[in-house]
C-alpha cells in the first residue's frame, strides 16, 4: 500500500514503524510541518502496560525508549503548607523530543520516508494518489476539521487554563503543588522526564487566570509570574517554554476533549489525538496514540480482510478502551475544574481525593501501592469518625457515623426498596423476614420501603402504609425485632406517589396503570407520568393541607413504632418530587415557577414533619439530584440549593438519588454513577450525604467514604440477593469487629479464612 502519514508525532511515526514491520513492501511517507527536533511540549509519562505493548510490537524501538526512561515511585501533594507523600505509583517518563527522535530514527531505518517542514493541506489533490492518508495531525487536526460531519466530530473546550512548561529543576517525585493566592487557587503538575529536566504544567481556573492578568502578559511575563508563584518548589531553577510559535497569552490553552463518531472517511483515517484526546492529568494521550497505531497496523495487515472491514474492526476494537480512558479523563478533568470543592479538606484527605479522582484508582489499589500510607488514611478517618476516640486502622465503611443522638455502627445502609407485598398497606411476615434478615446482615442502617401516608398515596395496591393502627402494630413488630436482634438502626421512609400512583405491582409492569380498580391521582399539575397513565388532578391548597397533615400523622405513628429516623421521599417523580421538578410542576401560583416556589410545598411538609419528630432523632430527605433532562429539569447545580433548603428546615442527611422524574430519561449509567451528585452536594453545600446507585463492592464504598464524596453508602439491588452483604465485606476485608449475630459467628470466620487462603493462592500463582 502507498500510505501518507500527516503529522510526525507519536501516532504517525509509530504507525509507520508498525506497518513496515508487518510488511516492508508498504510505501510510507510521513509529512511533518516542524523541522526535526522542534516540538511543542516536554515530557510524557507511560504506564507499565504501555511498555509491554510497545515491547511486543517492536522490541528495537522499545529498548531504545526504555533505556531513556526516568522512573519514579512517589507522588508528593503540596497543599496548605503540608506535603503528603505516597509511594508505589511506578511512573515512567521520557522527553517528548527524545521519544520522537528515537521513533524518527527507527522509521528511517525501516525505510519510511520522512519529510520535515512540510505543512499539509487537506485540499491538496495529491492525497488522492495514496491508498491511505493517516491523519495523525494532532488535536487541532486540519484533516479531521475539513470533514467534521463525515467524522462526527464532538469538541468540548474545558474550563481551566493551562500552560505546558519545562524546568531544569529535577523533581524526585511526581509533584502536585497547590497554591492559594489572592486570585484563587493555582497549581502545578511536575515530573522528571530526563536526568536534568522536568515537565511543569501550570493550571488554574479561567477566573484566576483573568485575575492574574495572564491574558494580557507576554509569554516571558507569564513565565516570570509562574516562577514567582512556585518559587519554593523551583529552588532557583527557571521555567521555560518551547511554544515559541504561540505568541503571548496563546501559550495558555484550554484543553479540548475530542471525540469522533467515525474514525475514517474515504481514504482518510484519524489516529491518536486527531481522533480522541484524554486530559493531560491522566497522562494517557501518548499511550492512546501508540496503541492506536499498533492496532491499525495489525488490522490492515490481517489476511483476507477488505479495507472497509479492517477500518471497522480498528474502531470497534479500540473504541471501548478509548471510551474508558476518556471517562476516567473526564472525572479527572472535572476534579481539577471543581478544585475549590475540596480545598477545605485536611491535606491527607485532599491527597486521597486527588489520587482517586479519575475512579481508576481505588482504596484497595492504594493499599497495594503503599499500605502504610493507606493505613494512615484509615486511621485518620476513624479518628475523625469517633471524635478522636479510636485510632483504628480499618476500612472506612466500618467506622461509625452520628446524626443527632443516633449513632450508626457502620456506614452501610440498605436502601429503600418497595416490595409490593403488603395488603391494605399492612406490612406482613414477608416484610418482617425481609427487613429483619437485612438487619442481622450487618448494615448499620436499614430503610423501609417508601411507606405511603394514605391509601391514595400508594404507588400500587401492594405498597406499605402508615395511616392506621394496624400499620403501627405491624411496623412496631418489625422495629422491635431489629432493635432486639441486631445493632442496626431503622429508618421509616415516608412518601406519596402523586402522578405515579395507582399502578401495578413492580414485577407486573413498572408505572403501568392497574387493569381495574384504579383510584384518582393528584399531583402538582395535570401532567401525566406517561401517555398511558392518568392525568392527575392539580392539588388545591386544601388538599395540600390534608396531605401535609397525613405526613405529620405518619411521623407520629413512626414515633409510636420506635423508628430511629424518618426520611421524606422527595425523589423519583412522586408527589413531592413532582413539585420540585419543572417537568411536572406547571403551576402558576406561588408553588410553581422558580426553584424557590417549587420547593415551597415540599419544605412546608418537611418542616411540619420535623416539628412532630423528636429533636434528638435525625431526619433525611431523598432527592433526585438531576432529572437527566439538561436545563429543562432539575440540574445538579440546583440540587445543591435543594439540599441546602432542606437542611435549613432541619434535614440532617441528604439521600442523593437521581432521575426517574420523567418517562423518557436517559441516565448516564455506570459504576457509582450517582456519586458525583452526592460529592457535589456534600462538598459545595457542606452537608452530610448518602450516596446510592450501582455501588456494589466494598472497595467502592471505602473509596467514596475516604475521598469525602459521601458520609453513608446505600445499596439496594446488591442487598436483594445478599442480605449479608456487609458481613461478606467484613470477611473479604478481614475485619472482625463487625456486628455479627453470635449464632452466625462461625460462618463469618470460616468465610474470612477461606477468602484469605484463596487470595494467598492467587497471589502465589501470579508469582
Ligand atoms: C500539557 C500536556 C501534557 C501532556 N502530557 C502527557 C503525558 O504525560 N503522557 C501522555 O501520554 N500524553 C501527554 N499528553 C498528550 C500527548 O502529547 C498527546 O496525546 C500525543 O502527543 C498524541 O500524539 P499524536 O501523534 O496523535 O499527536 P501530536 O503529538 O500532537 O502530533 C501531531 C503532529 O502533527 C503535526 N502536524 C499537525 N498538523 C499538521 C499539518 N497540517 N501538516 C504537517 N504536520 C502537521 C504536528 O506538528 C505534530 O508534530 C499531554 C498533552 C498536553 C497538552
Ligand atoms: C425493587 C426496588 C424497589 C425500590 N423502591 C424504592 C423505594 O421504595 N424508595 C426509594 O426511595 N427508592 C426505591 N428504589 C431505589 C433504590 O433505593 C436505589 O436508589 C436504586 O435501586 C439504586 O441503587 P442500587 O444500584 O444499589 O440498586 C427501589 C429500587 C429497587 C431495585
Amino acid at each position: 500500500m502507498k500510505i501518507a502519514c500527516v503529522g510526525g508525532g507519536p501516532a504517525g511515526l509509530y504507525f509507520a514503524i508498525s506497518m513496515k514491520l508487518r510488511d516492508p513492501t508498504h510505501e510510507i511517507e510521513v509529512f511533518e510541518r516542524n523541522a526535526p527536533g522542534v516540538t511543542f511540549g516536554w515530557g510524557v509519562v507511560f504506564s507499565d502496560l504501555t511498555v509491554d505493548n510497545i515491547n511486543r510490537n517492536d522490541p528495537v524501538s522499545a529498548k531504545a525508549i526504555t533505556e531513556e526512561f526516568a522512573h519514579w515511585d512517589d507522588i508528593d501533594v503540596h497543599v496548605h503548607g503540608e506535603t503528603i507523600t505516597s509511594g508505589g505509583h511506578g511512573f515512567i517518563g521520557i522527553g517528548r523530543k527524545r521519544l520522537l527522535e528515537i521513533l524518527q530514527e527507527r522509521a528511517r531505518e525501516l525505510g519510511v520516508v520522512l519529510h520535515f517542514e512540510a505543512e499539509c493541506d487537506p485540499a491538496d489533490p495529491k492525497w488522492r494518489d495514496y491508498d491511505l492518508v493517516i491523519a495523525s495531525d494532532g488535536s487541532n487536526s486540519r484533516f479531521r476539521d475539513a470533514q467534521p460531519e463525515a467524522f462526527g466530530v464532538d469538541v468540548d473546550v474545558r474550563a481551566n487554563k493551562f500552560v505546558w512548561l519545562g524546568t531544569s529543576k529535577v523533581f524526585d517525585a511526581f509533584t502536585f503543588a497547590f497554591e492559594e493566592t489572592e486570585h484563587g487557587w493555582i497549581w502545578a503538575h511536575a515530573y522528571r522526564f530526563a536526568p536534568d529536566a522536568s515537565t511543569f504544567i501550570v493550571e488554574c481556573s479561567e477566573y484566576t487566570w483573568e485575575s492574574f492578568g495572564f491574558g494580557r502578559m507576554s509569554q516571558d511575563e507569564s513565565i516570570a509570574a509562574c516562577e514567582d508563584l512556585f518559587a519554593k518548589y523551583l529552588d532557583g531553577h527557571k521555567l521555560q517554554s518551547n511554544a515559541s510559535h504561540l505568541v503571548g497569552s496563546a501559550a495558555w490553552l484550554n484543553f479540548k476533549r475530542i471525540k469522533c463518531e467515525r474514525w475514517s472517511s474515504g481514504n482518510v483515517i484519524l489516529l491518536g489525538d486527531a481522533a480522541h484526546t484524554a486530559h493531560f492529568s491522566i497522562g494517557s494521550g501518548t499511550k492512546l496514540a501508540l496503541e492506536d497505531a499498533i492496532k491499525l497496523a495489525e488490522v490492515l495487515n490481517r489476511p483476507a480482510l477488505s479495507l472497509e472491514a479492517a477500518l471497522d474492526e480498528y474502531q470497534a476494537e479500540r473504541n471501548l478502551e478509548v471510551l474508558k480512558l476518556q471517562n476516567s479523563a473526564r472525572n479527572s478533568t472535572e476534579w481539577f475544574e471543581t478544585l475549590e470543592r475540596y480545598t477545605h479538606f485536611e491535606p491527607l484527605q485532599f491527597a486521597y481525593s486527588l489520587l482517586t479522582r479519575s475512579q481508576r484508582i481505588s482504596h484497595e489499589n492504594l493499599r497495594l501501592r503503599d499500605r502504610e500510607w493507606l493505613e494512615g488514611v484509615e486511621r485518620w478517618f476513624w479518628k475523625r469518625a469517633t471524635d478522636g476516640r479510636s485510632n483504628k486502622t480499618a476500612p472506612p465503611m466500618f467506622a461509625p457515623f452520628r446524626l443527632r443522638e443516633m449513632e450508626v455502627m457502620n456506614r452501610v445502609t440498605v436502601s429503600p426498596m418497595a416490595m409490593y407485598s403488603a395488603v391494605d398497606g399492612v406490612p406482613n411476615d414477608f416484610h418482617f423476614v425481609h427487613l429483619g434478615e437485612r438487619a442481622i446482615g450487618g448494615a448499620g442502617l436499614i430503610f423501609t420501603e417508601m411507606t405511603c401516608v394514605s391509601p391514595e398515596g400508594r404507588i400500587s395496591p401492594g405498597c406499605t402504609g402508615m395511616w392506621n393502627d394496624d400499620h403501627v402494630a405491624a411496623w412496631k413488630r418489625i422495629v422491635d425485632f431489629v432493635h432486639a436482634q441486631s445493632k442496626a438502626k431503622i429508618c421509616l421512609q415516608l412518601g406519596h406517589s402523586g402522578a405515579k400512583g395507582s399502578t401495578k405491582l413492580g414485577w407486573e409492569g413498572n408505572d403501568v396503570p392497574l387493569d381495574e380498580g384504579n383510584w384518582p391521582v393528584m399531583a402538582a399539575s395535570d401532567v401525566p407520568w406517561s401517555p398511558v397513565n392518568q392525568v392527575p388532578r392539580p392539588m388545591t391548597r386544601a388538599e395540600m393541607d390534608m396531605v401535609r397533615d397525613k405526613f405529620v400523622a405518619a411521623v407520629q405513628m413512626g414515633i409510636e413504632c420506635g423508628f430511629d429516623m424518618v426520611e421524606l421521599h422527595a425523589a423519583h417523580g412522586y408527589l413531592l418530587a413532582g413539585f420540585i421538578s419543572p417537568l411536572q410542576n406547571k403551576r402558576t401560583d406561588e408553588y410553581g415557577g422558580s426553584l424557590e416556589n417549587r420547593l415551597r410545598y415540599p419544605l412546608e411538609v418537611f418542616a411540619a414533619m420535623r416539628a412532630a419528630w423528636p429533636k434528638d432523632r435525625p431526619m433525611s430527605v431523598r432527592i433526585s439530584a438531576t432529572d437527566w433532562a439538561g436545563d429543562d429539569g432539575v440540574t445538579p447545580e440546583e440540587a445543591v440549593l435543594i439540599g441546602e433548603a432542606f437542611a435549613q428546615q432541619g434535614a440532617d442527611l441528604i439521600d442523593v438519588s437521581a432521575g426517574q422524574s420523567w418517562a423518557g430519561q436517559q441516565p448516564v449509567y455506570g459504576r457509582m454513577f450517582q456519586t458525583p451528585f452526592s460529592d457535589r452536594i456534600r462538598n459545595e453545600g457542606k452537608l452530610a450525604t448518602m450516596a446510592v446507585g450501582n455501588i456494589y463492592e466494598p472497595d467502592h464504598a471505602n473509596s467514596i467514604l475516604a475521598a469525602g464524596r459521601a458520609d453513608l453508602i446505600a445499596l439496594a439491588r446488591p442487598h436483594l440477593i445478599d442480605p449479608f452483604w456487609t458481613l461478606r465485606a467484613a470477611a473479604q476485608l478481614d475485619y472482625r469487629d463487625v456486628a455479627v449475630p453470635p449464632q452466625y459467628l462461625n460462618g463469618l470466620s470460616q468465610l474470612a479464612r477461606n477468602l484469605k487462603r484463596e487470595a494467598e493462592m492467587a497471589a502465589a500463582l501470579r508469582v
